[in-house]
């Protein structure tokens, strides 16, 4: 729907309600059409030609002109040309899918704008993202006392538990301290060790077992050498899901390691740790609600839109130890109960309000609906994990402990890696699904991750047939 341009002479970013009925209306149309054909659209898109990319880098002018023309040009030109990370064919890397509930959320957290920082600005509303808080710790059954807080990502996740962890343990003293990690890690949290002070070189990159979990003994040399050599033995971060494989860390083993060495017990639970919802993954991940510190990623496993991560701590004074500073500028620290200003327990004063988000996908769907996703998503790994083992020249690289496995082109050495590259490369080219690769022991291998609320038994079948077929004519010769 064509609209008028913005441009009242006076105020021109204030537009008359009936313009901007017209401008949401028109968004929110182009917006649906495009997720109403998110299942036939293409896995990925073709590369952007240099006329397109000229055109995206368009300089800002001093006119205005009409957003909806602007926005049916992102959508319809601009977005087709990228992975469909919002589709159900979504396999690679770790997908997530983007619920509509959080765009609605979005729409009214940038209309309303309040500030939620500081709870005295929003009381109520910083009251609600509060309860989902509550909910999730209690999910992961962490004490009364723990506390939680949304961020950007993962990656912000991790930082705020390693300043915490490293205020706890070693303080003034970060550089004699030591992290632990194993080499499956995903790299946001040796980045994180990093900005937290700890020397690059006191970060251990500890070797995996053959299914690629975190090796005790391994550990426990590690620890016991570091000591000997005067250096401060602090944090040990296990993965719930690593990036590569999925592997889940024997992290009840860890956590006991940790408690008896005195140890903070990070676990990356980026990818995975929303599996602990659903009652499968609950007894995949025993020994998680042990952690310090937890970190979470809701726009993956809680399929929001990318943007919204979680950390959760067991000691919420750890939490806010390295974060909680008083301001002349600011309302005084609330104090009333179940209030808390989210100022303090992360490196963000004004941030987006990320909260309405996760609880209205919550309360519109129920946690029961995420939980029977989550089951479906791990029972659906297990049936694509199941049927690629029966395809002749291809083998399982290890197990699938949550919902992303790998396998690769059963031939040795760099000949067998340029066949598996081959393959993924035919594979994505028939467009109905799209898988990545990575490295794992030295060999390339693909991998398979279902974690989109929109990947359903029909794709999964999809991708196995497009594996087969796809596998029996490269090592054909075809
Ligand atoms: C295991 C793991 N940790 C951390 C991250 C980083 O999370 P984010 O991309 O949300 O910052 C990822 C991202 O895929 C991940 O898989």
């Amino acid at each position: 729907m064509a609209t008028a341009p913005a441009g009242d002479a006076t105020f021109p970013l204030e537009p008359p309600h009936d313009r901007l009925a017209a401008w949401f209306h028109g968004a929110v149309d182009l917006a649906l059409r495009h997720v109403a054909t998110l299942s036939e659209q293409p896995a990925h898109g073709p590369a952007p030609s240099a006329a397109e990319l000229a055109a995206a880098g368009a300089p800002v002018g001093e006119e205005g002109s009409d957003p909806l023309a602007l926005l049916k040009t992102v959508i319809e030109e601009w977005v087709p040309k990228s992975f469909t990370t919002a589709g159900p064919g979504y396999l690679a890397y770790i997908p997530g899918g983007g619920l509509p509930t959080a765009a609605l959320a979005d729409l009214v957290a940038g209309l309303t704008n309040r500030f939620i920082g500081i709870a005295a600005a929003a009381p109520l509303l910083v009251r609600m993202e509060t309860s989902v808080l509550r909910w999730l710790l209690d999910e992961f059954r962490f004490p009364v006392g723990a506390q939680a807080v949304l961020t950007s990502g993962g990656s912000v996740a991790n930082l705020i538990a390693l300043a915490a962890a490293r205020d706890r343990m070693v303080g003034a003293a970060v550089a004699r301290g030591v992290v632990y990690v194993s080499d499956q890690v995903h790299h946001s949290n040796t980045k994180a060790a990093h900005l937290v002070g700890f020397q690059r070189s006191h970060v251990r990159l500890l070797p995996v077992d053959p299914a690629f979990r975190l090796n005790l003994d391994a550990l426990a040399t590690a620890v016991a050498a570091d000591r000997a050599a005067g250096l401060l033995p602090a944090v040990v971060i296990g993965n719930a899901g690593t990036v590569h494989s999925g592997a889940v860390d024997p992290l009840a083993a860890l956590a006991d390691f940790c408690a008896r060495e005195r140890l903070w017990f990070h676990i990356d639970g980026a990818y995975g740790a929303c599996f602990q919802l659903c009652t499968a993954g609950r007894a995949r991940l025993a020994g998680i609600e042990r952690a310090d510190s937890l970190s979470l990623d809701p726009h993956k496993g809680f399929f929001l839109p990318y943007g919204t991560g979680g950390v959760l701590v067991r000691d919420g004074a750890d939490l806010r130890q390295p974060f909680a500073q008083q301001s002349a500028y600011l309302p005084q620290a609330s104090a009333a109960e179940g209030l808390q200003d989210f100022t303090d327990a992360s490196p963000e004063l004004s941030r987006d309000f990320r909260g309405l988000r996760l609880w209205l996908s919550l309360k519109t769907f129920g946690a029961r609906a995420f939980r029977d996703a989550l089951a479906e998503k791990l029972a659906l790994a297990a049936r694509a994990q199941r049927e690629i083992a029966t395809i002749p020249g291809l083998e399982l690289t290890g197990p699938c402990d949550l919902s992303l496995f790998a396998f690769r082109v059963a031939r040795p050495g760099a000949a067998g890696d340029e066949l598996s590259r081959e393959l993924l490369v035919r594979v994505n080219r028939r467009q109905r699904v799209f898988l990545s690769g990575t490295q794992l022991g030295g060999r390339f291998v693909l991998r398979i991750c279902v974690l989109s609320f929109r990947t359903h038994a029909d794709r999964i079948d999809a991708a196995v047939t497009a594996v087969r077929e796809e596998t029996a004519a490269l090592l054909a010769g075809r």
